[in-house]
């Protein structure tokens, strides 16, 4: 179980952003307006507004990514603050110092915000919380922790749903895949959930899906044609192989046959359905090239909205 803390202050601003599970509506909102407005900056040649000049963002990736730590260097950069992107493998983490020693060190470097990436759920609420109680105006915000949250990638789906399908209310939205060690599932849920949608669905086979996905208001499919049915918006997820302990599944070409999406199964969604995949993807495990390269496919859309909605974030939170 992962401690609360609060994200938001006393004045209503948004001080740490580290799960979407309790962000109100109203803030989820805000940010996907905020992203709009800051989607031209990077059509301008130059690219670049004077919001955290000054400011100094720590990039800490304690676990691989591409996407999302490159994405966050970019919106940084964009709103002018100073970037620093940490070599965790080289780093005293690796020499044994413990996170909050880590995370010491580089405050008293006079660090304004941690992006944090950790393979433990909850360790970006428990830095938020340390720097909290030490009395430091130090933002946090979560890249992913574990197999608990992914907010901005969240955010940043829920942008990409907006721009295609212009409002939240009349939808039917699938997630298909291992749901059961997806951090951005388990995000996305929350998000689409309190922005209004009213069918969201999870498909999937039982050894990947969690229990109490009913109390989240998810409806829960293990034949893919049925939970695509009518769908407007389908979104793949990848087999995080790196979190299964044991033999969850039969082998990767059994599970392409059930639950990889092929044009074949597509055609059980709407027939304007979109097709997301946060990344990275898996082609012909979860996904058929055909439908990846295919026209009803959004994945790069998501990529650069993905900029505009954390140049969002760290406005919001920092500015
Ligand atoms: C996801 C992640 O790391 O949680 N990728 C991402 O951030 N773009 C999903 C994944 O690893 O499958």
């Amino acid at each position: 179980m992962i401690r609360r803390h609060p994200q938001i202050d006393g004045q209503g601003r948004l001080r740490h952003l580290l799960s979407i599970d309790g962000l109100p509506k109203a803030m989820i909102e805000r940010v996907l307006d905020t992203a709009s407005a800051f989607l031209d900056v990077s059509d301008r040649t130059v690219k670049k507004l004077p919001l955290l000049r000054g400011r100094s963002v720590f990039n800490l990736f304690f676990e691989n990514s591409t996407r999302t730590r490159t994405t966050f260097e970019i919106a940084a950069q964009r709103l002018s603050a100073d970037v620093f992107n940490l070599n965790i493998s080289a780093s005293s983490a690796s020499k044994g110092e413990s996170l909050l020693d880590t995370i010491d060190n580089l405050a008293a470097m006079n660090a304004d915000l941690f992006v944090v990436r950790h393979a433990q759920s909850g360790a970006p609420f428990l830095i938020a919380q340390h720097l909290d109680q030490l009395g430091k105006d130090v933002h946090v915000i979560n890249a992913g922790d574990g197999r608990h949250e992914h907010p901005t990638q969240a955010l940043l789906d829920a942008y990409t749903i907006r721009h295609f399908k212009k409002n939240f209310t009349g939808l039917r939205i699938a997630l298909v895949g291992d749901i059961l060690h997806s951090r951005v599932a388990r995000s996305n849920i929350h998000a689409l959930t309190t922005l209004g949608v009213p069918d969201v669905r999870a498909v999937g086979p039982a050894t990947l899906l969690p229990g109490g996905l009913e109390s989240m208001g998810v409806r829960v499919f293990h034949d893919m044609r049925e939970g695509l049915r009518d769908v407007d918006v389908v979104i793949m997820l990848r087999l995080q192989n790196e979190r299964m302990r044991g033999a969850l599944l039969p082998s990767a070409q059994e599970y392409f046959k059930h639950y990889g999406l092929t044009p074949e199964k597509l055609a059980y969604a709407a027939p304007d359905a979109i097709v997301m995949h946060p990344g990275p993807m898996n082609r012909g495990v979860e996904i058929d090239s055909a439908v990846a390269d295919g026209p009803q496919a959004v994945i790069l859309s998501q990529v650069t909205f993905g900029i505009a909605v954390r140049m969002a974030v760290l406005g919001m939170i920092a500015a």
